[in-house]
């Protein structure tokens, strides 16, 4: 979710402003994709690399997050939404950790859409985290470790690889999202700043979606043939580039 910054500078706002309005991009984009039956929506809200922001920035975002959870989550909850948090969450107040744990046990048990928020996440913490919590439970296997075990520790092993990555802002970069996952989801760059992203911005987005072909690794004669992909982790040792 980026552009926040400069939604608020192009309307000699401060910066926070831009981020109180991006708050309300969050709730239109959770509600159109529960409109579309989209079942997983991941957001990028807080990166490791965003602690380097100045100190009011960053006790302002954590603030929004504190708000954003008394005011949201019974809400999400009445539309059946599950919300799960992933990052590390070691740095955050004591009262943000316990606000996110009741959260996620409260919605635990929904179906109709998984938001996850990605807070103090990193896609290299995420595959480091994973690697040593393999290496300590399992011991290594004749041949190595394969992408199968690796992947339950990835901090989203509830929800399948993404089929679409948005990014908002203008930047064309991935800036430590979620590296492992990304493997062969569709990408997808819009210059539109994250608080004027709205439902019609998502239908874009799909619709861009629609017109790709996901070929796997594979030809698009074979695709003609076998038109259901097979998916990228598929069990052959995952070499299906
Ligand atoms: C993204 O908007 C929000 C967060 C990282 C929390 P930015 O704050 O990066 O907005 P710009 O890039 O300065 O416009
Ligand atoms: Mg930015």
């Amino acid at each position: 979710m980026d552009g926040n910054g400069r939604w608020a500078k192009s309307r000699f706002l401060p910066r926070v402003a831009g981020h109180k309005r991006g708050l309300e991009a969050v709730r239109a984009v959770t509600k159109a994709c529960v409109t579309q039956g989209v079942q997983y929506l991941t957001l990028f809200a807080f990166s490791s690399e965003n602690w380097r922001r100045p100190k009011d920035e960053v006790s302002f975002l954590m603030e929004l997050f504190v708000i954003a959870l008394e005011q949201e989550v019974a809400k999400l909850h009445e539309n059946r939404i599950r919300l799960k948090v992933v990052g590390d969450l070691s740095s955050f107040e004591p009262r943000l950790v316990r606000m996110i744990a009741d959260a996620e046990a409260l919605t635990a048990a929904n179906d109709r859409l998984t938001l996850t928020i990605a807070a103090n996440y990193g896609g290299r913490w995420d595959i480091l985290q994973a690697v040593n919590r393999m290496a300590g439970s399992l011991t290594q296997p004749p041949g190595g470790y394969r992408e199968a075990h690796l992947a339950p520790h990835l901090s989203m092993n509830y929800a399948p690889e993404p089929d679409l990555f948005i990014r908002t802002g203008g930047e064309q970069r991935i800036s430590n999202f979620l590296l492992w996952q990304l493997a062969y989801t569709e990408f997808y760059f819009t210059d539109e700043l994250w608080p004027d992203f709205d439902a019609q911005s998502l239908n874009r987005a799909i619709d861009s979606y629609c017109n790709r072909e996901r070929r796997f690794g594979r030809t698009s004669e074979q695709l003609a043939d076998e038109p259901v992909p097979a998916g990228p982790l598929h069990e052959s040792g995952g070499d299906s580039r």
